[in-house]
């Protein structure tokens, strides 16, 4: 069990790849916080992992929100007694289309989704990871923070930020034996968000065209996303900061 005893928050977990690694998280024997702003989601996964014989607690909340990481933080502590690793996962996007058509709105609520929603949970996590002697993030950031397709640009630019924020931070919370890390997934079909990514629908098209750009011939899949933020969440990670693992089979290269 790798990550026997410690309490993970995990965001967006009510599906998809949060979802996954929630799952896998509870498997390897942690105590896991499930966040996600829909309750429907986030409480099946949460009784699916006690189901399993897991530990693990709901906490809705929107990860855009202050009061919602306290809350979530004060859950950590007041169920398991303890925080030690935020999975920033849950991530949005407008749908894929020309840069001049996305809206106002859908430009505050990326960049609200994806990258104030990192800083907060620092604003949160830390007192605690530093009244404990240490901690980690692990933030889901994207190939599309690094090798962008078009008709996405403020998502791929949020996750760029996610991606140089999470290096920033490691250098200046180091001393607080804190480490922080980014797992940049490429594209998955079965996913929330692969419709978006799409511009609508996966087609067998859209799967024929994304699936020739990735030279392992095969997507993302939530277990592969999973395994990555294991290994940065886990011990066998302890010298490992500031770093970005692409889960991309060589998308990226
Ligand atoms: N699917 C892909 O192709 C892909 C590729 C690279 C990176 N990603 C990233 O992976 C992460 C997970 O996405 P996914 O593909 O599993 O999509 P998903 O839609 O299945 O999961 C995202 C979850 O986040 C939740 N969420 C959305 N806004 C929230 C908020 N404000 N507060 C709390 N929860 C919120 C949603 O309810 C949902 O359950 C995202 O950060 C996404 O950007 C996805």
């Amino acid at each position: 069990m790798r990550l026997k005893d410690k309490v993970a928050i995990v965001t967006g977990a009510g599906s998809g790849f949060g979802e996954g690694i929630a799952k896998r998280f509870a498997l390897e024997g942690a105590k896991v916080v499930v966040n996600d702003v829909n309750a429907k989601g986030g409480e099946r996964v949460t009784g699916e992992i006690t189901a399993a014989g897991g530990q693990a607690v709901f906490a809705k909340g929107d990860v855009t929100r202050g009061p919602d990481w306290q809350a979530m933080v004060g859950k950590a502590e007041s169920s398991f007694g303890r925080l030690d690793i935020v999975i920033n996962n849950a991530g949005w996007t407008h749908r894929k289309k020309p840069f001049l058509e996305v809206t106002e709105a859908e430009f505050d609520q990326v960049y609200a989704v994806n990258v104030k929603s990192i800083y907060l949970s620092v604003m949160h996590a830390l007192p605690v990871f530093r009244k404990q002697g240490g901690g980690c993030f692990v933030n889901v950031a994207s190939t599309a923070g690094l090798r962008p397709r078009p008709g996405l640009s403020i998502y791929n630019s949020s996750k760029a930020a996610v991606i140089l924020m999470s290096k920033s931070m490691a250098g200046e919370f180091g001393p607080d034996n804190v480490r922080i890390n980014c797992v940049n997934p490429v594209f998955s079909p079965d996913t929330g968000l692969s419709a978006e990514f799409a511009g609508g629908t996966v087609t067998p098209e859209t799967r024929k065209a994304y699936l020739s750009t990735i030279p392992l011939g095969r997507f993302s899949t939530p277990a592969d996303v999973a395994n990555a933020c294991l290994y940065l969440a886990s011990d066998e990670a302890s010298m490992i900061s500031g770093s970005c693992i692409e889960v991309d089979g060589a998308r990226c290269v």
